[in-house]
């Protein structure tokens, strides 16, 4: 198979090949050299395609705890942050946050100390390429009058019954998500959602607006979920800014209450499954009493019917039979 097919590639590739140079030797002299046209291309494209992947990593690994001109989260506003360190520190910074806070660096401790605590993680797959382009992003997003990575615009307006009646209907589903993404209650519970409470695969989520440091960095960490189930189901659905508006006034709400009782959830969930249990036995009851009436009789009806028609054969044929079983049996008894 695979030899048949390698056969298969190369003669496709010679022919193309040849047509490729037919075209070329044809377009050479008005274009110039049409290779140097696909050198140029194949040099450019990579580096787009870098340039891509580099946004993508920056939105999905940093932008829940860094805007580049939107002011501190988590972390400080990255905006010219090349001005204010070399390039080589911030490059070493960003391979290994927690060796260069515990070299005793005093810039880094200033910074630790201005994030009340929070040491930076290390990010997934960083190395110092990586951290090369990630500068170069960040500073031509800085000369930009508005960066891609400004963050949320949290406006600072109080939240209104409407907006909190918003979020529950997104979370619940009862309104779909502008961009397809899946329903919060598929894997999360909520207070005041009884019964069936909620998915469980993702924690409670009754006091996040707590756990993820208010307003603000709650709104970033939904603007760019980061953690290993959410990045998934989000990164090519995200969250409009204003789905993100009202589950924010809704988790804001429910902060005050206490996290949905996960046993009282789940005495609920067998006593709803008991009931299934009890109606579908009914249900098939039902349905049972049905089919012997409706197939059931006929059928046995028939069978009953043909008997009584051909009882007298039958009866004929069974002593037929059994005679001719004595009969077999006799001579056997008579050779003995
Ligand atoms: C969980 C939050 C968090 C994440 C995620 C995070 N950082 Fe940070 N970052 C911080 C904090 C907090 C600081 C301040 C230093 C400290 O406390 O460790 C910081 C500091 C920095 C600094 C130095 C800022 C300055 O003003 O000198 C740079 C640069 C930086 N981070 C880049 C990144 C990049 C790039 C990513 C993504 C690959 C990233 N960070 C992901 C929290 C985070
Ligand atoms: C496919 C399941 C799934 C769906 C759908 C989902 N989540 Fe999550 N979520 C998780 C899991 C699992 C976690 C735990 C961290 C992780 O693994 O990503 C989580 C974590 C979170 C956290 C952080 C909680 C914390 O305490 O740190 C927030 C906030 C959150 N989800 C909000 C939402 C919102 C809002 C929606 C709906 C718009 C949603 N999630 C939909 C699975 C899901």
């Amino acid at each position: 198979m695979k030899f048949t097919f390698r056969c298969h590639r190369t003669a496709q590739k010679k022919n193309e090949d040849r047509q490729w140079s037919r075209f070329e030797s044809r377009y050479q002299i008005k274009f110039g050299s049409v290779r140097t046209l696909g050198l140029l291309i194949a040099v450019a494209i990579p580096s787009l395609v870098t340039g891509q992947d580099t946004t993508d990593y920056f939105r999905a690994n940093c932008m829940n705890c860094h805007t580049i001109g939107g002011g501190r989260l988590t972390g400080p506003d990255l905006k010219d942050v090349t001005k204010r360190k070399g390039a080589e520190w911030l490059m070493g910074f960003m391979q290994n946050p927690k060796s260069v806070v515990d070299s005793g660096d005093a810039y880094a401790a200033k910074m630790v100390e201005e994030s009340r605590g929070v040491v930076m993680p290390a990010s997934p797959g960083m190395n110092r390429y990586r951290a090369e382009q990630i500068i170069k992003l960040i500073e031509a997003e800085s000369k930009l009058e508005k960066s891609q990575f400004q963050g949320v615009k949290v406006s600072n307006k109080p939240f209104t019954v409407a907006d909190r009646l918003a979020g529950r209907k997104i979370f619940n589903g009862t309104s779909k998500l502008t961009n397809g993404g899946a329903s919060c209650i598929a894997c999360h519970s909520m207070h005041d959602l009884s019964a069936l409470g909620g998915g469980h695969l993702g924690p409670d989520l009754t006091r996040v607006f707590e756990r993820l440091k208010g307003r603000k960095s709650l709104s970033a960490w939904l603007m760019a979920p980061a953690t290993a189930t959410m990045q998934p189901v989000f990164k090519s659905h995200p969250l409009e800014a204003g789905e993100i508006h009202s589950l924010v006034a809704y988790f804001e709400d429910s902060a005050k209450y206490g996290e949905a009782d996960a046993s009282t959830n789940r005495v609920a969930f067998l006593l709803l499954g008991l009931a299934l249990a009890t109606g579908t036995i009914f249900l098939f009851d039902f349905i049972w009493k049905g089919r012997f009436h409706s197939v059931r009789r006929p059928l046995v009806d028939g069978v009953v019917d043909s008997i009584h028609q051909h009882s007298n054969t039958k009866t004929s044929e069974t002593v037929a039979v059994t005679s001719l079983g004595s009969n077999d049996s006799q001579p056997k008894r008579g050779d003995a």
